[in-house]
């Protein structure tokens, strides 16, 4: 009997045979409130062709939709563009059920795939550049080392100018519409745009390389296919342009304020520095992180250009959910920033300093010396944490 499962037709010969994981909600510490996919993908040229699989839990449903359109068994090749177990998780799984004739990866990948899992079956290296024939269809290779891993690789589709990307150009989004044209672009705009802050931020410069290697191989996209998210079939262009303004990290006028407060002082410090960056012509987001996430804060600072970060001192270092989200934007690399820092404190003071050695440490410029008050600020302080959100707008202005 037929289960519920089926393939989505992408082109003639390729279908969408990956799984729907609506409940996940953390991703290696990015929330991800929309749910994801993990996209795998079914050629059927002369020699079947599984691009990618899905995580271990839904082995059963990929194979479901594989069947849908074809016997399992009849699968002869299986590509691995990435190694992370989101998309390689059942491999182990899906190689001792079709007994494919070859598996392929880069390299790179085909070492890591063997420290990640026992795989009863050769794995076969392919070079960046190089082809693999189908029969009537051809897969040609590119390699994207570091976007995000180090085995990642593209793999392009000729006939069908299909590019199978992997994790970019992807968003965390369950959904059953598979196209992004079936989708609310600001959703789209949204996840996309996240997905990047949290995931492909810190390997910005090798994005612009990337797109660069790409624009002279003069390869040209009827479709983008990534692992996660919709299938780019109607804004190709749109998102190959985004990718180059987020990698190239231009700021914006807009400033991140973030902080932890425990008897609102430094709150107050906050909202006086957003006063002062809003006077001095900047937009403003101001997050409490009590209530925002690291992911909403990295998604805010991809196209600023000022961070003001606020914390108290507690037993003489910084909240722990300040430590929490300097930590995971020190890992981002964020660029063109400028910073300051900020905080109240009943003894000893020493968060605005922890606070300025991390900034220091992330290449992001000072726009003066942190604002560190004891206890509650009164009016003069206030107004000094105005004008410091003045400079850094002004700091912010010349750099536009
Ligand atoms: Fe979707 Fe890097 O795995």
């Amino acid at each position: 009997m037929m289960g519920p499962y089926k393939a989505v037709r992408v082109t003639e010969d390729v279908w969408w045979v990956g799984a729907i994981d609506w409940n996940i909600r953390d991703f290696h510490g990015y929330t991800t409130r929309r749910g994801s996919t993990y996209n795998a993908y079914l050629v059927m040229a002369d020699k079947i062709t599984l691009i990618d699989t899905v995580k271990a839990p839904f082995l059963e449903e990929m194979i479901a939709r594989i069947a849908s359109v074809v016997e399992p068994a009849k699968i002869d090749y299986i590509v691995s563009n990435h190694s992370e177990m989101d998309h390689s998780g059942c491999l182990p799984e899906i190689i001792a059920a079709v007994k494919p004739e070859k598996v392929f990866a880069s390299a790179v990948g085909t070492r890591t795939l063997r420290e990640l899992f026992p795989l009863d079956r050769e794995l076969v290296p392919v070079r960046d550049g190089e082809t693999l024939s189908l029969g009537n269809r051809t897969l040609t290779f590119m390699e994207t080392r570091m976007l995000h891993w180090p085995d990642s690789m593209f793999a392009y589709l000729n006939e069908e100018q299909l590019l199978f990307s992997q994790d970019a150009f992807g968003m965390h989004l369950a959904s059953l519409e598979r196209f992004d044209d079936e989708l609310d672009p600001a959703v789209l705009a949204y996840e996309a745009a996240t997905y990047y802050a949290n995931i492909l931020l810190p390997y910005s410069p090798l994005v612009l390389k990337l797109l660069e290697k790409v624009a002279a191989a003069g390869l040209s996209f009827r479709l983008i296919a990534p692992d996660h998210g919709p299938i780019w079939r109607k804004d190709m262009a749109g998102i190959v342009e985004r990718y180059r303004k987020w990698a190239a990290q231009k700021p914006t006028a807009k400033a991140v304020v973030f902080y932890a407060t425990m008897w609102h002082s430094t709150e107050k410090m906050a909202r006086a520095i957003s006063e002062g960056l809003a006077a001095g012509g900047l937009h403003v987001k101001l997050l409490s992180m009590d209530k925002a996430h690291r992911s909403d804060v990295a998604y805010e600072i991809l196209d600023a250009g000022a961070i003001a970060v606020g914390s108290p001192t507690l037993n003489n270092h910084l909240l722990p959910n300040m430590a929490d989200i300097l930590t995971y934007l020190r890992g981002l690399k964020p660029r063109n920033l400028v910073g300051a820092a900020f905080g109240s404190y009943g003894w000893s003071g020493e968060a605005v300093k922890e606070i300025e050695e991390i900034l220091a440490s992330m290449k992001i410029e000072p726009a003066g010396e942190g604002i560190s008050v004891k206890n509650v600020p009164d009016g003069g302080v206030l107004l000094r944490c105005y004008e410091l959100g003045l400079k850094m707008a002004e700091m912010v202005g010349a750099r536009l």
